[in-house]
């Protein structure tokens, strides 16, 4: 077969709750996940040697097995009980890293979905799911994309219709010496607010009901104005990082901004746009004092799907 190429998009939380504790030590939440036209571009082809290689334009990832794309593609032959599968990867990267946009997470449910395809496995979307559970709490999120709901460690999946209203766009931004551990992250949550985590499935269930009859998934329809975006996570990040303050001062400035967050554990940050145009006009106008803070920035619409094979 020749080359097979998978596009890998980056996610936003428009909604990040932290819930409570789960037995299995990792926290119980209760997220809105949406996919972005942020994209990060991998190339497969098919060896015959039974190795698994990868390369990638930006020097500073790993290639080995510290990388999702390689555990994936060991995951993916050890399940099928074939060892002798080989595939040469090269991943193209665009999306930031370490920014709490899912990059690492969207790029191993890219290498589970393409391999599946390039040596004919047959997986369901739904098998290719629970491997990716194993491997990362947003990957299985990242196969199917779009809008959805995410409860568990994130890997309880409820797709939603695509927002409605034309366009809706992001303007990210993201400073490149800022970093921000998500174990940390999610350490210093409980440290803060273990005393008002909830308390078993009763409770968390309530919680979720709220989140799926709340103005925000109403918002995405187009039925009321968008509320304030909650990310529990920014509440521990923002204060230690004054990158992550700078930046949602910036953004908060943007007119047109209908939102603005940090997404995930961060320290990436954005502000929501009905349309690609008003996103581009606020980065032109904010130019010169991203460009004086240091921010990278980035502009494009959301979209509706996750990870897909170029046709
Ligand atoms: O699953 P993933 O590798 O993305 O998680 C990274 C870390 O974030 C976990 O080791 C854990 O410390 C924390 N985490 C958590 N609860 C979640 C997801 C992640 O405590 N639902």
């Amino acid at each position: 077969m020749a080359e097979l190429i998978v596009w890998s998009p980056a996610k936003i939380n428009l909604h990040l709750e932290v819930l409570g504790l789960r037995g299995d030590g990792f926290h119980e939440l209760a997220m809105v996940m949406q996919t972005i036209a942020l994209l990060d571009r991998l190339r497969l082809r098919p060896s015959a040697d039974g190795r698994i290689q990868l390369s990638c334009d930006n020097p500073s990832l790993p290639t080995d097995g510290a990388n999702l794309i390689v555990r994936a593609a060991e995951l993916l032959k050890a399940r099928a009980g074939l060892p002798e599968l080989g595939a040469h990867l090269h991943l193209d990267k665009r999306i930031p890293v370490g920014a709490g946009l899912a990059g690492g997470s969207s790029n191993g449910a890219a290498a589970l979905v393409g391999l599946n395809h390039l040596w004919g496995l047959g997986y369901s979307e739904a098998e290719l799911a629970l491997m990716a559970a194993e491997l990362g709490s947003d990957m299985p999120f990242c196969i199917g994309g779009g809008t959805q709901l995410c409860f568990g460690r994130g890997e309880r999946l409820e797709a939603q219709p695509a927002p409605r209203g034309g366009g809706w766009a992001v303007l990210l931004l993201k400073h490149p010496a800022a970093s921000v551990s998500t174990p940390w992250a999610y350490r210093q949550s409980r440290q803060q607010r273990q005393a008002s985590y909830l308390e078993g499935e009763a409770a968390f269930e309530q919680r979720r009901q709220v989140l799926r009859q709340g103005p925000l998934l109403r918002a995405l329809q187009g039925l009321e104005a968008l509320p304030p975006l909650r990310n529990d996570l920014q509440a521990v990040v923002e204060p230690a990082e004054a990158t992550v303050r700078q930046g949602l001062a910036l953004l908060r400035r943007a007119d047109a901004a209908l939102a603005v967050a940090m997404s995930g554990s961060g320290p990436s940050l954005f502000a929501l746009f009905a349309d690609l145009e008003a996103a581009r006009r606020s980065q032109a106008s904010l130019a010169s004092d991203l460009a004086a803070a240091g921010f990278d920035s980035w502009t494009c619409p959301l979209r509706p799907q996750g990870v897909s094979l170029e046709a």
